[in-house]
Formats: C-alpha cells, structure tokens, sequence
C-alpha cells in the first residue's frame, strides 16, 4: 500500500464519517452563496482543522529538551502539515533523547477559547499504542475527562468493560506503519446528533484542549519490510537518514476537525484576538464568531443588547429553526435592554425586555411615558427625543414639591401642575373664579354672594361678573 494511497483511505473514511455523523456541517459548506445562509434559518461555519496553524506541543518535544536534540527532523508540527503536499512527514516522539524511549507521550493542542470537536483522526507510521487516552478539557487545562480510551485489553489497562468509553478497536499493532485511530465525539445513531446545537450535544463537543495520552507502546510483529520500506523511491534523503527507526510513537498526522463554537447562530469566524490576525495558515479554524439572529459575544451566546426580549436560545439545529433575538420596544430611547423573568410571566410568554437607562427624560419598561418632572408633547410622536417635556409650573401657585423629588410634579400626559388652593390653570398662575389674592398661600375664596375681583377681591355685581368670566375665558 503506498503512502498516498494510504492518505486516500484516510481521506475516505473521513468523508465518510462527514456525511454519517455530520451531514449538517458539510451541508453548511457546500452551500456557501452569495447570500447568507443564516437567513431565517439555523447555520455554521465551515469546519476545518483545528491543528492547523496552530501550535502542538509533545512531551518529548525538542523545545523541552534543548540540550538533547539540537535539531528535531521530526517536530510536532510535521502532524499537521498538509498531508497531500508533505505525505512523507512525521513526528517521532523522543526526538533525540534515548531516555525518553520507552515512556509515556503526549501530544497536546491548546485552543486559545471554546470550539466544537467533531472527530480526531491520527494516523501513525510506528505500530498504534497499544493504549491510549485522547481527552479533552472545557476549562483551559484545569479538568480533563477522557473522550475516548483505547486499550488492547480495557480491563488490564482502565479496568474498564469493553464498550463505549474503552475499546479494544484501532489497537491491533498491525499494519506497523500506516494504522488509524478514529474518534467521533457524536455517536451517529444517538437522538443527540439530530440537534448539534442542544445543550446535551455541546456538552460533548465543546472543547479549549485537546490531549492524546500514548500510554503503551508495541511493536509489530509482522516480519513485514521495514516502514522505510513503505516510502516511495523518490523519497527524500531525511527520511532515509532519519533516527526515527527506534521511536516509540511516530505520527503522519494528526487531524483535529471542528468548527467555531456559534450555536447555530453565525456562519464565519475571525481571529479570537488581534494577535492572530497576522496568522498566515489560510486553514485555520478562527475562534470568533460574527453572530447573526441579533446574539452578540465571542460564541453567539447571549443577545444582543437590544434584542433581549425573550431568553437566548440556540438555532435548532434538527428543524433549522433560528430562534432569533427579539428586539425590546424602547422608542428609540434605549440602546439596550434586559430580560426580565416578571414582565416575562406577566406578558403571558411574549415579551420580557425592561429597556436600560431611558434617556430624553422618558420612563418605564419601553421608555413609553415621560419621567417625573416631565409631560407628554402631544403635538410630537412618542419617538421624538422631545416627547417629553418639563413641566412648567408657576412656583407661587402650585404645590411645592416633597422632600424626596427633585421638582415641580405635573400630570404625565395633561401636563396640569398641582395647584395650591383656589389656584388654576395648568400651570397654576392664576386664582380661580371665586378666589381672590393670588400670592404664596394660593388664593382666598371671596367673601360675596357671587364672586369678586380676583387682584382686590372687591365683590361683582350681576352684570359685572359675567363680564368678568368672559375676560377670564379670553384670556386663558
Ligand atoms: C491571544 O491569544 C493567545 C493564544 O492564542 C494568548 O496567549 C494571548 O494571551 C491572547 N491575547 C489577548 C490579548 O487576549
Ligand atoms: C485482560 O486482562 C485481564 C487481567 O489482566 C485478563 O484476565 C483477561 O484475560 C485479559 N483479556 C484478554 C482478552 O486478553
Ligand atoms: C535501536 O535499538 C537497538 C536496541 O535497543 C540498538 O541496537 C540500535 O542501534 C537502535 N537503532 C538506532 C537507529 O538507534
Ligand atoms: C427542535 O426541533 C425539533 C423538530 O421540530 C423539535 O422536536 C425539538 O423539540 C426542537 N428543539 C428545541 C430545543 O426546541
């Protein structure tokens, strides 16, 4: 079997896994259009690589053990490089370094935030571990929990059954050079995979590191040719001058699939901070997300500050449903809102948003009335920054205002101030018909059978006083 052929298989079968397990993601990348595919519909990013582009660190890494290997023809970084332009690559572990032979490796990929893991897929040129751990870690590195153990024996090794966490499968030493493991973090006849957004699902998926444990090495008992036997004639003089013969552990490569983490919710990703933007490897798999459906943060995970009128929720990604942010009502006074759980309930289930900070002196849970101190502009639309106005209240005539209010009160809409006693007028300027003596007591009631002159309280006759209101009428 030659090398390329070999990566043909490897490709194959992870086509093949594509298609059965994660049908969904290579449906989002073949469909990549001029228009978006988030339109009213549930979407993500392509997946790639995760490796690619960034660093792999191994135990036995040269960078550790300086002094021992000046020059490592096999670095970690030969795992991921492309495999159809550099097929002869690898990485030995114990690069340089007898001591390390016969211990333990490990390789590791840190991810500089959360994203989603699909399948690992290694394929060695030294015989498989004959057990192996590939873990994974949610919180930077300080917990780990294993995906996925493989052991020649699970109970001697982990003292586990045979079955879904241990399995005997990719750890027969044979073929010596060439041999796969494979692991799929989504079993493909579970209900789980249905919706890759649920919280079930991500709870598999979601990682920040990924670890593989070589725990055991083996060697192949196949008398077959050597693995430089393997290589094509054209092959280059390092690998028939390489050392590698006596490794442990040597890797072709290492493939890593999964996407930026988006819930379904953004279909490109860019670099997670600023000191990647100069980042050359066009394969990357960037981990921010550019969210659409109105969700905001690194991932879509929350919404955005003004569409918080009903809780996030993650696309559906089994009915392709969005499950959008809904925008708050705040009348153009409010740049952001908050859920509130008692205007949620209170509203039967359809609105929830209590806008934040109602500026242009407006009030309430969509800015929708005028602040203390202010009144409605009937003539101008609720959306105007002028809908509200302040109250003008006359300072002799109306009410002063409590301790605890910073001015004069009048009614929100009618703008009618509260007036002292025997005071009228919206604005309370004037005595009412009947009262007298405008001044800091209000007005006093007049003391005629009818009514007086409202500057010297002298009384009225008959006849003056129905001239007297219609001057009062004209007036006001
Ligand atoms: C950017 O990401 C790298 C890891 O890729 C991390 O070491 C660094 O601290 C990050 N910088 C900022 C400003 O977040
Ligand atoms: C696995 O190991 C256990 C204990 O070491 C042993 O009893 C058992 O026979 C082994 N199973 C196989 C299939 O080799
Ligand atoms: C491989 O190991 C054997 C015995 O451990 C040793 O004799 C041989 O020289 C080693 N070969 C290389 C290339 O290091
Ligand atoms: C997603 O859609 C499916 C099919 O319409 C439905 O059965 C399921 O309950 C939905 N999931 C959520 C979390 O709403």
């Amino acid at each position: 079997m030659s090398v390329c052929r070999m990566f043909g298989n490897t490709r194959h079968q992870v086509m093949l896994l594509l298609l059965s397990t994660l049908g969904w993601m290579i449906v989002a990348v073949t469909q990549s259009g001029a228009v978006s595919r988030c339109v009213d519909q549930a979407c993500s990013p392509p997946i790639g690589n995760l490796a690619s582009g960034r660093t792999i660190s191994t135990l036995s890494s040269c960078s550790l053990l300086p002094h021992l290997c000046p020059e490592d023809v096999h670095p970690p970084a030969h795992m991921t490089d492309d495999p159809f332009l550099h097929p002869q690559t690898w990485w030995a572990s114990g690069a340089g370094s007898t001591a390390t032979q016969e211990q333990p490796d490990e390789i590791r990929l840190d991810l500089e935030t959360r994203f989603c893991l699909s399948h690992v897929v290694l394929v060695f040129r030294s015989p498989r571990p004959s057990a192996m751990a590939i873990e994974r870690s949610a919180d930077s590195g300080k917990t780990w929990e294993p995906l996925q153990l493989f052991a020649r024996n699970c109970s001697a090794e982990f003292g586990l059954p045979d079955d879904s966490l241990c399995t005997s499968r990719y750890t027969s030493a044979t073929p010596c050079s060439g041999g796969e493991v494979i692991l799929r973090t989504l079993d493909p006849s579970s209900a789980e995979t249905r919706d890759p957004y649920s919280a079930a699902t991500l709870a598999r998926l979601t990682l920040t590191n990924l670890r593989i444990r070589l725990l055991k090495s083996q060697s192949c008992s196949a008398p077959s040719t050597p693995p430089t036997g393997r290589t094509s004639p054209t092959a280059s003089p390092l690998t028939s001058t390489s050392t590698s013969e006596n490794t442990t552990y040597a890797i072709f490569s290492l493939l890593a699939k999964g996407t930026c983490l988006c819930h379904g919710h953004a279909e490109h990703c860019v670099p997670y901070n600023s000191s990647q933007e100069s980042q050359q490897d066009s394969n990357m798999v960037f981990g921010r997300c550019l969210c659409t459906h109105h969700t905001a943060g690194d991932h879509c995970e929350e919404c955005a500050p003004l569409y918080n009128d009903r809780p996030w929720r993650p696309a559906n990604g089994s009915s392709g449903e969005p499950n959008p942010c809904q925008k708050c009502e705040c009348h153009g006074h409010s740049d952001s809102c908050h859920f509130s759980r008692r205007a949620w309930l209170s509203s039967g289930g359809t609105s929830g948003g209590v806008c934040d900070d109602c500026r242009h002196n407006t009030a309430g849970r969509r800015c929708q009335r005028c602040r203390h101190g202010y009144h409605r502009h009937l003539s101008l639309p609720l959306s105007s920054a002028h809908a509200c106005t302040r109250c003008r209240c006359d300072q002799h005539g109306s009410l002063p205002p409590r301790p605890d209010e910073e001015g004069p009160w009048c009614h929100p809409r009618t703008g009618q101030c509260h007036c002292k006693p025997g005071v009228g007028g919206r604005s309370c300027s004037h005595c009412l018909p009947g009262y007298w003596g405008f001044g800091d007591k209000g007005c006093e009631p007049c003391v005629c059978p009818l009514s007086c002159d409202p500057n010297s309280g002298q009384c009225f006759d008959r006849w003056l006083l129905s001239s007297s209101v219609a001057t009062f009428f004209a007036k006001h």
